[in-house]
Formats: structure tokens, C-alpha cells, sequence
């Protein structure tokens, strides 16, 4: 019978520092572009009318990773969370489970890292002020990791005002208004996609924007209108093109396949970045498993060194 780590939110937190997520995460983009890890598409199960369950697989590194995790958005008015679920890692050399990890800890690390590595490569080279529209539980992730990568001035924006607070006060940033977060040199949306947080009057030369909120079919925050005007990039087409920012302007014929690069194609060298500093850019993240597997995997070897702490379920 195998006895096997479970990782449990805080102690997947504990065990992977910000620095460490951003620099694994970026290098999943890197991997997954060199054809070295795989990720077949997600696939959805529908549970209406609470919300649906998304099974997401990736390979890389020795490891099999099984995301299997949810979106109920009307949970909280029960007390429970919207993403919640548990990732199964497994060996690839002889298929045996290896880890149980909390999904939403992994998840939260690596949206907030993707921002990070984003922001790094897309942003201006000068680039010094970066804000959060959307201070809620991924919101704040990205900030973190957007201080991790050293962007030490900032501005938080949500309308619950406690939301922005508490960030701001984390981060060492300042609390404003939409306009003052729209004045940064890198904004970050995590909004629930509900209503648009961008709009078209608002881009202006140099602005680099990542979009997170938008990670399924009916969301988005920006006008289509701001994705039609941007330099486009994403974290995988067929998710992004789907799923994501970019759906409402390719559904309207504004925007199509060649026009937009994927970060890892940037990373490696093969396309090239923003284009100009005085470029507007927009990165759509869509959340891939492969920045799962890179969370994963660094819980994994701080487990190994005896840095993470672990409960045991025997299978
Ligand atoms: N891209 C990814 O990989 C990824 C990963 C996880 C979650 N998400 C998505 O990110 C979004 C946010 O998720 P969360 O778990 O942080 O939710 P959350 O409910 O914890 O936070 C959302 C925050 O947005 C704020 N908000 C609502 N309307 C706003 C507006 N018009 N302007 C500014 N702020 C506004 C809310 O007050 C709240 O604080 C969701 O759509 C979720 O599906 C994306």
C-alpha cells in the first residue's frame, strides 16, 4: 500500500516563495514551448445549474499532474469557495501517485506568477508602477508576485474598499481610483469578467495590460475594442481564443490567430516581444496546467529537502 505527501493550502504557500513561483512558472512557459512538456486540452463537466468541474492534465519534469478543480460561482453566498479541488501528481517513469496538493493554494501561486513573468517580459523596459484591478483572492496573488518582481509602487483598485485596503497595505502600495490604476505602467485585471474595466479611450502609449480575469466563456474585461488596439500576446491560443480575453474580438473578426503570440514563443526567443516602447501590449492569461505542474514540482523537491510540511494518506 503506498503512503503518499498531502500538501495542504498553507503548506503549499509555506513551501513555495513568490521569487520561486515566478522563476518556475516562467520556466514551464519555456519547456511547453520547446515541445518538452505536455498539455492536452482541459476538459469541462458541466454541473448546472452550480457551476462545472475542469480536469486539467500536463507532463514534464518526471511528473503527470491531474488538476481536477472547480468554478461554483454562487458558493460563497454558502460560505464555500468559487475554485476548489485537489491535483493529483503522479511518476512518469512507473505511473505511481507521488502527491496530493490543494488546488487552490497551487492556483493561486501560479495566476499570481504568470502575472509577474508577464509583466517582466511585455511591459516596457522602464517600466517602474504597476497596479491590481481586482483586489479579491487571485487579485492579491498577482500583487504579491508583481512585488516579488521588484515593482515596488503600485496602485489597488476594487470597489470594496476593504478589498483594496488590505492589499495596499500588504504591498506597500497606495489605494486609487480606476484612473489611477490605469495610469500604471503595468495594470493586472482580476475581475470576476463581469463588466469591462478597460476601456478603448483609456489606452495610451507604453501601457502593458494583463488580463486574468477572463478565464472562461462569457468574460471579460476590457472593450473588444482594447484587444482589437493592442500587441497582442496569451498563454495558449486555443484556451485564449475560446475561453479568454481575446474570444469576443476573434468572434468579431477583429482579431485572428496571427496576430497574437503566445508568452513561451517570447521567452524562447522565437517571436519577438512588444514591439515598441510606445506599443501598447495586452496579455490574456487563461491559466495553463503546466504552471500547475511547476508549482508542483518545486513542492515536491522542497518536500524531498525536508522544507514542506505534509500529511500522509495511504492509498
Ligand atoms: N487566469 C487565471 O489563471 C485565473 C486563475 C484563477 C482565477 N481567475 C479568474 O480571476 C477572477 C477573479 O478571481 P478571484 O478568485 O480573485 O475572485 P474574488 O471574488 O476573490 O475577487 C474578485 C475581486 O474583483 C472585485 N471586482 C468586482 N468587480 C470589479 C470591478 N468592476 N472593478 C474592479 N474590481 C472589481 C471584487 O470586489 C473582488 O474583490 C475570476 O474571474 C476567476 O475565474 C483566473
Amino acid at each position: 500500500m503506498a503512503e503518499i505527501p498531502v500538501f495542504d493550502h498553507d503548506a503549499v504557500l509555506a513551501a513555495v516563495a513568490p521569487e520561486e513561483a515566478i522563476e518556475r512558472v516562467r520556466d514551464a512557459f519555456v519547456r511547453f514551448a520547446h515541445g518538452e512538456w505536455r498539455m492536452p486540452p482541459k476538459v469541462y463537466l458541466d454541473a448546472a445549474p452550480n457551476g462545472d468541474f475542469r480536469a486539467m492534465p500536463a507532463a514534464g519534469d518526471g511528473l503527470a499532474v491531474l488538476k481536477w478543480v472547480t468554478s461554483f460561482p454562487a458558493n460563497p453566498g454558502r460560505g464555500l469557495p468559487v475554485v476548489t479541488g485537489v491535483i493529483c501528481v503522479s511518476s512518469v517513469e512507473d505511473g505511481e501517485p507521488l502527491a496530493l496538493c490543494d488546488a487552490r493554494g497551487v492556483t493561486a501561486l501560479r495566476t499570481g506568477a504568470v502575472a509577474a513573468v508577464a509583466a517582466q517580459e511585455l511591459a516596457r523596459e522602464d517600466a517602474t508602477s504597476a497596479a491590481v484591478v481586482g483586489c479579491g483572492l487571485h487579485g492579491a496573488w498577482a500583487g504579491r508576485c508583481l512585488v516579488a518582481a521588484e515593482y515596488a509602487e503600485g496602485v489597488c483598485f476594487d470597489p470594496d474598499p476593504d478589498a483594496a485596503g488590505a492589499l495596499a497595505g500588504e504591498l506597500g502600495w497606495e489605494v486609487g481610483g480606476r484612473e489611477d490604476a490605469l495610469a500604471c505602467d503595468v495594470v493586472t485585471c482580476v475581475t470576476p469578467g463581469h463588466e469591462r474595466v478597460v476601456g478603448a479611450r483609456e489606452l495610451r502609449p507604453g501601457l502593458h495590460l494583463s488580463m486574468l480575469g477572463a478565464d472562461g466563456p462569457g468574460k471579460a474585461e476590457a472593450e473588444v475594442e482594447v484587444v482589437a488596439r493592442c500587441a497582442l500576446f496569451c498563454d495558449e491560443w486555443e484556451q485564449a481564443s475560446h475561453g479568454g480575453e481575446l474570444t469576443g474580438a476573434v468572434e468579431a473578426g477583429l482579431v485572428v490567430r496571427e496576430q497574437v503570440t503566445e508568452l513561451g514563443e517570447v521567452l524562447i526567443g522565437r517571436a519577438p516581444g512588444r514591439p515598441a516602447p510606445e506599443a501598447t501590449t495586452l496579455f490574456d492569461s487563461t491559466g495553463l496546467a503546466i504552471q500547475d505542474l511547476a508549482i508542483c514540482s518545486a513542492l515536491l523537491e522542497a518536500h524531498r529537502r525536508g522544507e514542506a510540511r505534509a500529511g500522509l494518506a495511504r492509498l
